[in-house]
C-alpha cells in the first residue's frame, strides 16, 4: 500500500496561477484517474476511521467524487453537502471565505438522528469549508465521526481552523 499511495501522490498535479494569479492549483483528476491510486488514496482515507460513521458527507464538488467512492468502499451511503441554491430541501446553511472567494454550503436532514457522519472534501487548504462542514453536521444533530481529506497544504494551517483531528492521506 506504501508504494501504490507513494505513485498515487505523484499523479497529483501542481498547476501555478490557477484559479487566480499566486494560488497554487492541486489537480487531483489524474489520481482519480487510474485505478490502482484511486483504490489505494479511497482505502487510506477510510482507514483510521474503519467501523465508526455511519454514512460519508462529501463537500460539493471535489468532495462528491471522493465520497462516493470511500462510501461504497466502507459499505455505507453518501449525502451531499451542497453549494447554496441547490438543494430542493436545505435544512440548513453556512457561509464561510475560501482562499480565493466566499462560499455557503447547504445540507437536507434527512439522516436518522444521531447519526455517525464522516466529512469528506479532496482538499484541506485555510480550513474554512471543513469548518463550514462540520457547523452543518452538528446545527443538525449529527455527530462527525471523523473528518479524512486526501490532501493538506500545511503552510495554511487549515488545522487550527477545522480541528486537529483531521486525517490527511498527504501533505504538502
Ligand atoms: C476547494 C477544495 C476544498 C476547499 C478547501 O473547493 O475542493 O473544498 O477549496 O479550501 P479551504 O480549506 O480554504 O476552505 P472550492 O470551493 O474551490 O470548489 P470545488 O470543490 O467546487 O471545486
Ligand atoms: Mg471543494
Amino acid at each position: 500500500p506504501e508504494a501504490s499511495l507513494t505513485r498515487a501522490e505523484s499523479l497529483i498535479a501542481t498547476i501555478p496561477d490557477f484559479p487566480e494569479p499566486g494560488i497554487l492549483f492541486r489537480d487531483i483528476t489524474p489520481l482519480l484517474a487510474d485505478a490502482a491510486a484511486m483504490r489505494a488514496v479511497i482505502d487510506a482515507m477510510i482507514a483510521p476511521f474503519s467501523g465508526t460513521f455511519d454514512v460519508v458527507a462529501g463537500v460539493e464538488a471535489r468532495g462528491f467524487v471522493l465520497a462516493g467512492a470511500v462510501a461504497v468502499a466502507a459499505g455505507v451511503g453518501t449525502v451531499p453537502i451542497r453549494k447554496a441554491g441547490k438543494l430542493p430541501r436545505p435544512a440548513a446553511s453556512v457561509s464561510y471565505d475560501l482562499e480565493y472567494g466566499q462560499a455557503t454550503i447547504e445540507m437536507a436532514d434527512d439522516l436518522p438522528a444521531g447519526s455517525r457522519v464522516l466529512l469528506v472534501d479532496d482538499v484541506l487548504a485555510t480550513g474554512g469549508t471543513l469548518l463550514a462542514g462540520r457547523q452543518l453536521l452538528g446545527t443538525l444533530g449529527y455527530a462527525t465521526a471523523g473528518v479524512a481529506v486526501l490532501m493538506e497544504l500545511a503552510e495554511l494551517n487549515g488545522r487550527a481552523v477545522c480541528g486537529d483531528d483531521v486525517h490527511a492521506v498527504f501533505q504538502v
